[in-house]
């Protein structure tokens, strides 16, 4: 859809799907007679998808803006954001998810139905002792502080509307050990707010998903370490890693599950990553 079209009349179309206590859907695919399921796909509604302006979070803004979506694509990169609107047609939000203010300002404006917690850093990774108190306020700042503060601010409006989605972008480190004390500890808390989250909101008609990647090809690595040598060598993996896209794809699965339906948990790695992201076969490289 256009930004301009207003979003209360969304919610009046196809309710056909026989879930219609919800977002509403269309079929998107064939019926799986077997297990009795359709294939629905999300088709209207307002998503905000934060850190929108590189890898897994302008893969999914990417595939949501060929849909009949609201798409609002967030991040604090203006110039990548609207080079992204004008290819997709998304709307491009200038925001910093370690900014409270700017999140209100946010959710006050816009009836949000899915929020996509995407925004996310490593730091200090490979060594929480060679790191410093910046990395540690950056990466749990943006990481869990931003996350939830996001989702506070969405939440009144969703149990209001009694519908609404949330997906959180964890990690597989959230899961296993690894090489990244500080980073693990952002995820684990992401991990245990979305296992707690649901039990709050049970009864709302709410979901709240976790993705759990393993090594995705994207810009995490470059932000990640300021030393060029580190970064080349946290970088090269010697593996196909996932792409922002596979990573897209598994949120969109979780968009698209029945409304009846909420999955949990989905946890996806390159074939060659070994559990817990720290080691990558056939090499018997040891990075973070
Ligand atoms: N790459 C991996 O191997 C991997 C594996 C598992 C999980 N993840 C998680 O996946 C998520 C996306 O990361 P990515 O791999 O796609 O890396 P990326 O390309 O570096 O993307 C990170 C995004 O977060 C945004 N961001 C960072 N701080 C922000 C802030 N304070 N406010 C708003 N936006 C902010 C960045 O945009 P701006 O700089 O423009 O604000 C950027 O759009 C993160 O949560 C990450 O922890 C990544």
């Amino acid at each position: 859809m256009s930004a301009t079209q207003p979003v209360s009349s969304l919610f009046g179309g196809d309710r056909s799907s026989g879930h219609g206590d919800s977002l509403s859907r269309t079929y998107g695919g064939p019926t799986l007679a077997s297990a009795e399921t359709e294939i629905l796909m999300l088709e209207t509604g307002t998503v905000l998808v934060t850190g929108a302006s590189s890898g897994i979070g302008e893969a999914v803004v990417r595939m949501l803006a060929r849909r009949d979506l609201h798409v609002l694509a967030a991040a604090r990169r203006a110039d990548r954001l609207h080079a992204v609107a004008e290819q997709v047609g998304c709307t491009p939000i200038v925001l910093d998810v370690r900014d409270p203010e700017q999140i209100a300002e946010v959710a006050d404006a816009h009836p949000i139905d899915v929020l996509i917690n995407n925004a996310g850093l490593g730091r200090a990774m490979g060594s929480l002792a060679e790191g410093d108190a910046a990395d540690v306020e950056r990466t749990i700042g943006t990481n869990v502080i931003g996350l939830i503060q996001m989702t506070q601010a969405v939440l009144p409006g969703m149990i209001e509307r009694g519908r609404g989605h949330v997906v959180n972008i964890s990690s597989t480190l959230a899961l296993y050990p690894g090489p990244a004390s500080l980073y693990g500890a952002s995820k684990g808390a992401v991990h245990k707010f979305c296992r707690d989250l649901r039990v709050e909101l049970a009864g709302t008609g709410i979901r709240v998903s976790e993705i759990n990647p393993g090594r995705v090809a994207t810009e995490f690595y470059d932000v990640a370490f300021d030393d060029p040598e580190r970064r080349a060598a946290a970088k090269t993996t010697g593996i196909v890693e996932l792409t922002p896209a596979d990573v897209a794809a598994s949120i969109l699965h979780c968009l698209d599950a029945p409304t009846h339906v909420n999955i949990h948990q989905l946890e996806l790695a390159p074939v060659e990553q070994i559990y817990g992201g720290a080691r990558f076969a056939p090499l018997d490289g040891d990075t973070p």
